[in-house]
């Protein structure tokens, strides 16, 4: 229905709620002519009115109560960036099934309840927009529903979370240990006061569930995916991958195999000369492969307020040009299939172990012998330095399925000759 004023409430003013506000401000010049209509943030919700205030130009949009949004029939579309499962859930629910369109960059709620949230928005006609839940600026959710949904997709792989990406590269390229690397990250606010959801890689993990459903049709929530951090990454692992022609990124894995969906985040090993390999810093990247496209690759920012809110504002456009041309409601649920998830125990990889064993002759045929009593095969070994008594030494396996690795060091850990496991980490190819 055309309509000269589509009304819009903000729930949330944080980074990515001031983001939106101030796009919207440096759209309005030619948002005419782009939507045929005007948006107009018609209602704001925020807990601290007070500090609201501050914000924004215009304070009688603020309101500390929902109901004010949910029961104003002339608010057209609710943009819900304040973050976390409860009250956003509700409030989402709550205003597709008012027929309100929403656009959300809530990963954590659309990662466990996407499929629900969908299927509410089509039985409303409404539309449900979540461009910004994965990799901020970048556009990613779109392309895979639109511009690539002619292909098979059989794999989306990528650096889906800045903070972690910017502690290893300063790991790798300034040579800092971990904990150095995290207090810059918070520092400069990439990380979080409590980094937890970005360092033991939950954040990319609720990103992978997403783009997994997105990608292969079939719905896979955060609890399906396997996580696995940075945390364990040490300055040695780097320098050994470095030699070897390896750089070490957090990845999320999402593969469409014969045997199911793989759907995973953990460190892994990437050739040097691999696209991923160079994004650096705060930078995301997501590598898609489709049976006709072939290769894609999306790059930019994943977080920022202006990023973010790029993301959320062409969805607000989106949602507007839906509205205007009566075709709200076509951003159903597109999981037709039902897929397996495999278990992490059940992928075939190849991997890096850094070992330390006793320094005495024979101890290198007996770790080779327990591997190969397990089908693992072994690629490559490097021993280099003497710990006091023992030997580092690096084995690159073969591509082996991950319970017989698993199984082998299970052997080590009661092995004498074996001091420690001090790596494990996956290996791309
Ligand atoms: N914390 C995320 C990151 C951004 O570091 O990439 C929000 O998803």
């Amino acid at each position: 229905m055309k309509k000269d004023v589509i009304n819009v409430a903000l729930l949330g003013l944080g980074t990515v709620g001031t983001g939106v506000y101030k796009v919207m401000k440096l759209q309005e010049p030619e948002m005419k002519a782009k939507l045929n209509t005007v948006l107009k943030i018609k209602k704001i919700l925020v807990r601290n009115l007070e500090k609201a205030a501050k914000k924004v130009d215009d304070t009688s949009v603020l309101t500390n109560n929902w109901q004010e949004i949910i029961g104003d029939e002339t608010i057209d579309i609710v943009v819900e960036v304040m973050g976390g499962l409860e009250p956003a859930g509700t409030y989402i629910k709550e205003a597709l099934t008012a027929g309100k369109c929403v656009v959300t960059a809530n990963k954590d709620l659309i990662a466990a309840r996407g499929g629900e949230l969908l299927d509410t928005a089509s039985e409303h006609h409404t539309d449900l927009l979540f461009e910004a839940a994965v990799a901020g600026g970048i556009p990613i959710i779109n392309p895979l529903k639109h511009s690539l949904s002619a292909n098979y997709i059989s794999e989306v792989m990528g650096i889906v979370n800045g903070t972690t990406n910017f502690i290893l590269s300063k790991m790798t390229e300034e040579g800092m240990d971990y904990y150095q690397a995290l207090k810059i990250a918070t520092e400069l606010g990439f990380a979080e006061a409590d980094p937890t959801a970005d360092v033991e890689g939950y954040d990319a993990g609720r990103k992978v569930a997403i783009l997994a459903s997105i990608a292969f049709h079939s719905r896979v929530t955060f609890s399906d995916v396997y996580t696995e951090g940075i945390t364990n990454i040490t300055s040695r692992d780097i320098a050994y991958a470095r030699e070897m022609g390896w750089v070490i990124k957090l990845l999320g894995v999402a593969k469409n195999t014969p045997e199911g969906v793989e759907a995973r985040v953990h460190p892994m090993l990437i050739p040097k000369e691999h696209p991923l390999a160079t994004v650096s810093g705060s930078y995301n990247a997501v590598f898609v492969h489709g049976d006709a496209v072939d290769d894609v690759m999306f790059y930019g920012r994943g977080a920022g307020e202006l990023p973010t809110a790029s993301a959320i504002m062409g969805d607000i456009f989106e949602t507007a040009r839906n509205i205007t041309h009566d075709s709200t409601g076509s951003t159903h649920c597109g999981c037709y299939k039902n897929l397996p998830v495999k278990r992490i125990d059940d992928i075939i990889s190849r991997y890096f172990l850094r070992m330390e064993v006793e320094d005495k002759p024979g101890v290198l045929a007996t770790v080779a012998s327990v591997l190969g009593n397990n089908s693992v095969s072994i690629e490559q070994v490097v021993q280099k330095a003497t710990v006091g008594d023992n030997a580092e030494i690096v084995v690159i396996t073969n591509h082996v399925r991950e319970r017989h690795l698993k199984d082998a060091l299970l052997t080590f850990r009661e092995m004498s000759a074996v001091k420690g496991i001090s790596g494990f980490i996956r290996v791309y190819g």
